[in-house]
């Protein structure tokens, strides 16, 4: 009875494919030829293919601009034009039609040799069904050939974020850019930008305009390892986002589905704040922004209520800059060192019925998410913000392995994992680590990230569900170029891309693997450094 079936479909297929003036064969005979990846959830090859000619024949009217923008950077990569409005032709075109029946981020395509049918409920699954079209192009004898397909598509988890650190070192705008174009052609949604730290402060606030005329300057860096002895460069180092370039990038991430989560650091690794604003500590200072990486003692003042007062007024730019719902205010780290010396945070523990640092710990974070609730925000933050005991509507950034996003999840708090055994693109990717770049430590090789499962099988279904999804990290003490960044996310990126997109029956290991050689390709043709 299936095959019946089969056969009849494949007969109507022919036949549509063979009534057309120009016939043009699918050129493709598997379909991990074509690189797809993220994978689709289901894909169907037909006989037929669409093939484009100088111009990409779509009605652009009623477009909304993440669409138009996503056809755009088709036309531009394939060397072709969008058609005029006054030229557009209803026959052999590229179609988007509202499906409301479909969820968010969920498309169909189906592609044949008359027309390219796009359909979804979303601007966002409009846009991921073009990075898929972009995919499914093959050039032969300068046609554009798109191949006969129907997919259906839709994502495994809500949450597929990329981190980059620009704090260690910095990246301009421009490479921003690039990065988040990069999430956009893995179908990553979520871009965690972590903009403040010991060793600088990278975003304008108007408010406090020494956390960037002191902030965000350091007099040198470490060299390597060299910790003890320790050895600097000798070379003042620095850089910032002033509050228009945020704007744009905002808004260039915005065109391609992609939010930016933006992390300002509290209530440790803020020594490059401190070093601005030192009333804001418990010792008075004076502080210099870091040289040197890891965790310093000195953070803000808890007992302080002058601290509370600085952090809301930045977080109220932070919010003007930033649309998304989540603020990451960090908490990782925080030495309770200074805390258990000062009297004004000692007072705190009191007055507020304490038992301890971890609880003011807990107090500052729920005293800033207040704050941002009332301002409509929602907090994340690193697993840390558990101990003493979570706010109430945190969403917990599991990093020390998965025991974090356990917890929290068994608390019915929202979760994002990132373990740093997986998901820390700082680490070594391959052997023999000696002919790699100087990584910071740990191997994390692109079979394990493919292999990884974000949902732990300790969880049940209900505790499961507040798994959102999982990121990948890159923390860049020892990345000082884009260049670098890029070795370091590609091609571990394509796999957690993978990995959170969903994994459909027909993938493994050995069939990514397949695929990414093509893939890797269309990435160096699009000017990244891929590992190899
Ligand atoms: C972290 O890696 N300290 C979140
Ligand atoms: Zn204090």
């Amino acid at each position: 009875m299936n095959k019946l079936f089969a056969f009849v479909v494949l007969t109507l297929l022919f036949i549509s494919c063979d009534s057309i003036k120009e016939k043009v064969h699918n050129p493709v005979g598997n379909i991990n030829e074509l690189g797809l990846l993220p994978m689709p959830d289901s894909i169907v090859l037909s006989d037929c293919a669409f093939i484009i000619k100088e111009k990409l024949n779509v009605n652009n009217k009623g477009l909304s601009s993440i669409v138009q923008q996503g056809l755009k950077n088709f036309a531009e990569s394939n060397g072709v034009e969008i058609i005029k409005e006054e030229e557009f032709k209803k026959e052999h075109c590229i179609q988007f039609k509202k499906n409301p029946s479909l969820k968010d981020e969920e498309y169909i395509l189906v592609v044949d040799a008359e027309n390219i049918t796009v359909e979804a409920s979303s601007d966002a699954g409009f846009f991921y069904a073009i990075q898929t079209l972009a995919q499914l192009v093959v050039t032969q004898n300068s046609n554009i050939i798109i191949p006969g397909c129907t997919i259906i598509d839709k994502p495994k988890f809500s949450y597929r974020g990329m981190h980059l650190d620009v704090c260690r070192h910095f990246f301009d705008v421009d490479f921003i850019k690039k990065y988040i174009d990069l999430l956009a052609i893995h179908k990553m949604n979520r871009f965690h930008w972590h903009l403040t730290e010991d060793q600088g402060w990278r975003i304008e606030i108007k408010a406090f305009p020494k956390l960037t005329s002191i902030g965000s300057k350091r007099s040198e860096t470490i060299v390597e390892k060299n910790f003890d002895p320790y050895v600097g460069d000798s070379i003042p180092y620095g850089g910032f986002y002033t509050q228009d370039e945020i704007r744009e990038v905002v808004k260039y991430a915005s065109m391609r589905n992609v939010t930016i989560i933006p992390e300002i650091e509290m209530p440790g690794h803020a020594l490059a704040a401190l070093s601005a604003y030192p009333e804001l500590s418990c010792t008075g200072g004076p502080f210099e922004v870091g040289t040197k990486w890891g965790v310093y003692e000195d953070v803000y003042c808890a007992g302080n209520d002058s601290v509370f007062a600085f952090l809301d007024k930045v977080l109220d730019e932070v919010c003007e800059l930033f649309p998304g719902e989540f603020i990451h205010i960090g908490g990782d780290e925080c030495p309770k060192t200074r805390w258990k010396e000062c009297e004004k945070c000692q007072n705190r523990i009191k007055t507020e019925g304490l038992k301890d640092e971890h609880e003011l710990q807990s107090y500052f974070i729920k005293r800033i998410e207040k704050y941002l609730e009332s301002k409509g925000k929602h907090i994340i933050g690193w697993d840390e913000i558990l101990e003493g005991g979570l706010a109430p509507k945190a969403t917990v950034m599991s990093w020390r392995g998965e025991s974090g996003g356990i917890e929290a999840a068994m608390q019915k708090h929202q979760v994002i994992m990132t373990p740093n055994d997986i998901c820390y693109f700082d680490h070594y990717q391959r052997e023999p680590v000696e002919k790699e770049p100087l990584a910071i430590c740990c191997m994390t090789t692109l079979e394990d990230v493919y292999n990884y499962n974000p949902v732990p099988d300790t969880l049940n279904k209900e505790q499961a569900m507040y798994i959102i999804g999982a990121q990948g990290n890159v923390w860049t003490e020892y990345m000082k170029t884009g260049d670098q960044v890029e070795y370091m996310v590609l091609p571990r990126m394509c796999a957690l891309s993978e990995v959170l997109w969903g994994k459909n029956s027909s993938s493994g290991f050995e069939n990514f693997t397949r695929r990414l050689d093509v893939h890797k390709n269309r990435l160096k043709s699009k000017g990244y450094n891929c590992c190899e």
